[in-house]
């Protein structure tokens, strides 16, 4: 019989078990078990509750964390929506962005996504593998332990790929589980000669079937906007990539709204970004899968306007928070910090805030997780507070004190 743990006592466990995945969330909702223990074995919670029971349950249990501290516990979170793999930084962008210039007119004039592709380029794979490495870290003493990473500053044959074996080697080193994505139609390259639909057939055609073969990923997302790709050719690019069996998601109304209409009726799994969608939209997100992910990261490095969330809650969407941790838009990469930036701007309640960077957020990757129930895989966080409340309520300040996936736990 192998090994169990016991974990505990939290003052308090928050579960997120029992939660509807889409619509507006209270928190008087959430489950909470005071004085709470959590016993894994074999990477799976065999039980959790009071933690003075457990202790007479599992009599033979090896304890950990019971140092007195206050602590409280709760799912790891789950960062849906990355560009982690990229070589250079966007520094000279951001002073041109502070002293006026638009992120599109940056774009416009040459510089923005091109100035990644060239810099990531230059980069070779095992220093991309270092970079991602370096990022995870970073973010799992964050309390994050599933993050989503998109390609998409090759924009090649070549460096698309080496892009998403970086992604692949990197999850094999890191206790992090990474998701990649293919977002090989971030934007059409300056050195492809050719219209924009002529360079996503070139994707279908070139890259797409060695990325079926070599099993690097399973989704791919597209941009679609003004200087990137318009709704047509996205639409066929998505309708040929579903035939493929992979799943769609859309970097959508970032800045003129009309883009999400496409990524529901093209039934993506997610459509991020948001921050110009209309009313219509809202009501359209309610009656669909499609999961609206929220990037405050992007406003905040844009100084812009937040995804209506509010709104998008009330009409019943599932809303899910992500960093879109990338050199351009969003180099913070905070995820309790940009989600408590959001929800004190659009009124969230903490539980609609904590649902999008769990168990929402697993959903729009089409995952299991952000839920502690008996029989999941372990992957919790802990605080050392007596309220949760105080995650978002101090801005992101508070960091976790430990995580613990499967069999290992990360002490900070
Ligand atoms: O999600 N909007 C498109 N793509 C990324 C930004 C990438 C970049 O600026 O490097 C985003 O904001
Ligand atoms: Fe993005």
């Amino acid at each position: 019989m192998s090994s169990k743990t016991l974990y505990g006592p939290f003052k308090q466990l928050l579960t997120m078990n029992g939660l509807p995945l889409k619509g507006p969330l209270k928190d008087e909702q959430l489950e909470i078990i005071t004085n709470a223990g959590i016993v894994i074995q074999d990477g799976k919670i065999l039980d959790l509750g009071s933690y003075s029971d457990l202790k007479n349950i599992h009599p033979d249990s090896e304890k950990k964390f019971n140092n007195n501290s206050e602590q409280i516990a709760l799912p790891s979170f789950i960062d849906c929506h990355t560009h982690i793999c990229w070589g250079g930084n966007r520094v000279n962008d951001y002073s041109m962005r502070v002293a006026g210039k638009s992120y599109l007119e940056i774009a416009a004039s040459g510089g923005g996504i091109s100035d990644t592709v060239t810099e990531t380029r230059k980069a070779s794979e095992d220093k991309l593998v270092e970079l991602i490495l370096d990022r995870a870290k970073q973010h799992l003493q964050r309390g994050i332990t599933t993050i989503e990473v998109k390609s998409g500053y090759g924009l090649n044959l070549e460096d698309e790929l080496k892009m998403l074996w970086a992604i692949k080697k990197a999850n094999e080193k890191t206790p992090v589980r990474l998701i990649s994505t293919f977002l090989g139609a971030h934007i059409k390259p300056k050195d492809f000669d050719g219209s924009h639909g002529e360079y996503l057939d070139f994707l279908l055609q070139e890259v797409v079937p060695i990325i079926v073969e070599e099993k690097l990923a399973t989704r791919a997302d597209i941009f679609v906007e003004e200087g990137a790709f318009d709704i047509d050719v996205a639409r066929i690019y998505a309708k040929n990539l579903k035939l493929k069996g992979f799943d769609i998601t859309m970097h959508v109304d970032q800045f003129h709204p009309g883009g999400s209409k496409l990524a529901i009726e093209e039934g993506c799994v997610s459509a991020d970004h948001l921050e110009f969608t209309d009313d219509e939209s809202c009501e359209l997100f309610g009656r669909s899968e499609t999961v609206a992910v929220a990037l405050p990261g992007a406003s905040l490095g844009l100084g812009m306007q937040f995804t209506p969330c509010r709104k998008l809650l009330d009409n019943n969407a599932c809303v899910a928070i992500a960093t879109d941790w990338n050199p351009g838009s969003a180099p913070m990469g905070d995820l309790t910090t940009q989600a408590a930036i959001l929800g004190a701007s659009e009124k969230l309640t903490i539980a609609e805030t904590l649902a999008g960077i769990t168990f929402r957020a697993a959903r729009a990757l089409r995952i299991e997780g952000g839920i502690l129930r008996k029989g999941d895989d372990a992957s919790f966080t802990v605080f050392e507070t007596d309220d949760f409340r105080n995650i978002f309520y101090q801005q992101g300040q508070l960091k976790p004190s430990a995580t613990v996936m499967n069999e290992q736990s990360f002490e900070f």
